[in-house]
């Protein structure tokens, strides 16, 4: 029976299923943006009243006035930071996660879902090629995943070789900037390795950094910088970690779903040696916000380092999966399922597929950008990031150039500094962007007659 107090809620219920439908079937519009707080508050009014707007009020100043004020991350053209693709069927599923309320961080009460959960990062653990040891849980994104793969590694390290061992960890300049935020959380230094010319940790520079650093814990290599979208030397990186006994963690936030794909996995060698790794599906798995696949080669270092104790937990059976003892979170929703109904509805094949198919796109772009006389390709993609330049542009150029083409909702395309200097740059994740028609925008808007 429903609490007497909220009344009648199906009538409330029948509305928002029907939005949700409405909303999934609808392609999101490019032009919607962010607006001050002030405009909004004149238009959406008083929200929180004491009698309560009622559903039709709340959901019309939803959809007429807060959502126009959000951007639209899954547009093909949404092509700035890391956008979004979630498949329709991993949106649709989110809202049925939402209706279950599960609670999946220990088995006893989210078997089910827990179990689904772990089918989905199984084909992850045999793309990375990694034993039966591994497992892991989803957590909310990239920066909670580096940071609880981070504590663990520093776990282990000061279990095996004592507090000092374990001080510091290593990266390069373009390793996310959550690895810095991470490693503030820990109270530990960063040490910066030097990176090549296209931006790659390499394994010399990461021997010289141990040679140097012996309190470093744990080396980050990126498998895709956010920056740049290049994946650092894994292989070479991961025997020197071997030689040094520390823990190799893969931020493969971005471009960890090119492990699925064949004409870039080689890029990922070496990963197989890796002690942990993150992928966000939501950003190039096709899942929604918020998810990240968070991944321990050894699961049992994670549970050792995250599990919490309490008398209030004592009745909690830990011969069990319990996904709270895997990350920094004990309660937690269940979000790895969009992205197993996602990949359970349409197969690997067609995963494989949509992340070639981006991969495709990047490199007919970069061809199409060289063939465009006032741009300059600066960094050919390695998995999907484009970054490029018209030169004679001023870094004022560049923004007035970024925002007009985004309030016409033609593209949405945000400079970056790369190598010092400031320059476009481009992120794919959508199968559906289509190159010919970003290289027409990128040739007519930067013609030299072009305000
Ligand atoms: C390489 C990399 N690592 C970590 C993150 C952080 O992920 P999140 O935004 O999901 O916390 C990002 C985000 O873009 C990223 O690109």
């Amino acid at each position: 029976m429903e609490p007497e107090v909220w009344g009648d809620e199906s009538e409330i219920v029948a509305e928002v299923v029907g939005l949700i439908a409405r909303r999934i079937t609808r392609a999101s519009d490019p032009k919607t943006t962010a607006r001050p707080a002030s405009e909004l508050a004149g238009e959406a009014g008083r929200t929180i009243t004491a009698a309560g707007l009622g559903a039709t009020e709340a959901l019309r100043i939803f959809e007429d006035v807060l959502v126009p004020a959000t951007r639209a991350q899954d547009d093909p053209y949404n092509l700035a930071y890391v956008p979004a693709a979630p498949t329709k069927a991993a949106r649709a599923f989110d809202a049925v996660v939402s209706s279950f309320n599960i609670f999946a961080g220990i088995w006893e009460a989210g078997a089910g879902a827990i179990f689904a959960e772990n089918e989905a990062l199984r084909w992850l653990i045999e793309l990375l090629g990694w034993p039966d040891s591994a497992g892991g849980c989803f957590v909310s994104g990239g920066t909670i995943g580096n940071l609880s793969a981070l504590v663990a590694a520093r776990s282990y390290v000061r279990r095996q070789r004592g507090h000092d061992a374990a001080r510091a960890i290593l990266c390069t300049f373009d390793a996310h900037s959550s690895i810095i935020a991470a490693a503030r959380v820990m109270d530990v230094e960063v040490i910066v390795a030097e990176e090549d010319e296209r931006g790659h940790l390499t394994g010399p520079a990461a021997r010289a950094a141990l040679d140097e650093h012996p309190e470093v814990f744990a080396v980050v290599a990126s498998a895709g910088t956010t920056n740049g979208g290049v994946v650092d030397d894994i292989a070479d990186i991961a025997d020197v970690c071997t030689q040094f006994d520390v823990w190799l963690h893969v931020d493969g936030a971005y471009g960890g779903a090119g492990l699925a794909a064949p004409s870039v996995r080689w890029r990922f060698d070496g990963i197989e040696r890796a002690h942990s790794f993150i992928v966000d599906p939501h950003k190039w798995l096709f899942a929604p916000y918020d998810c990240c696949a968070l991944i321990y080669r050894d699961v049992a270092l994670a549970q050792a380092a995250h599990a919490q104790h309490a008398s209030y937990l004592d009745a909690v059976n830990r011969e069990v999966w319990n996904p709270a003892d895997l990350a920094v979170h004990l309660s937690r929703r269940a979000r790895g399922l969009p992205f197993w109904f996602s990949l359970a509805v349409h197969g690997t094949d067609r995963y494989i597929a949509a992340i070639e198919q981006t991969l495709s796109t990047a490199r007919a772009i970069a061809d199409g950008i060289r063939t465009v006389p006032t741009l300059d390709l600066l960094l050919e993609p390695e998995l999907s990031v484009l970054i490029f330049e018209r030169p004679g542009w001023t870094d004022e150029d560049y923004h007035r150039w970024s925002t007009r083409l985004a309030q016409e909702g033609l593209i949405l395309c945000v400079p970056t500094v790369w190598q010092g200097r400031t320059t476009l740059r481009l992120a794919l994740v959508n199968p559906a962007t289509r190159a010919a028609h970003v290289i027409d925008i990128l040739r007519e808007t930067t013609a030299p007659d072009q305000p």
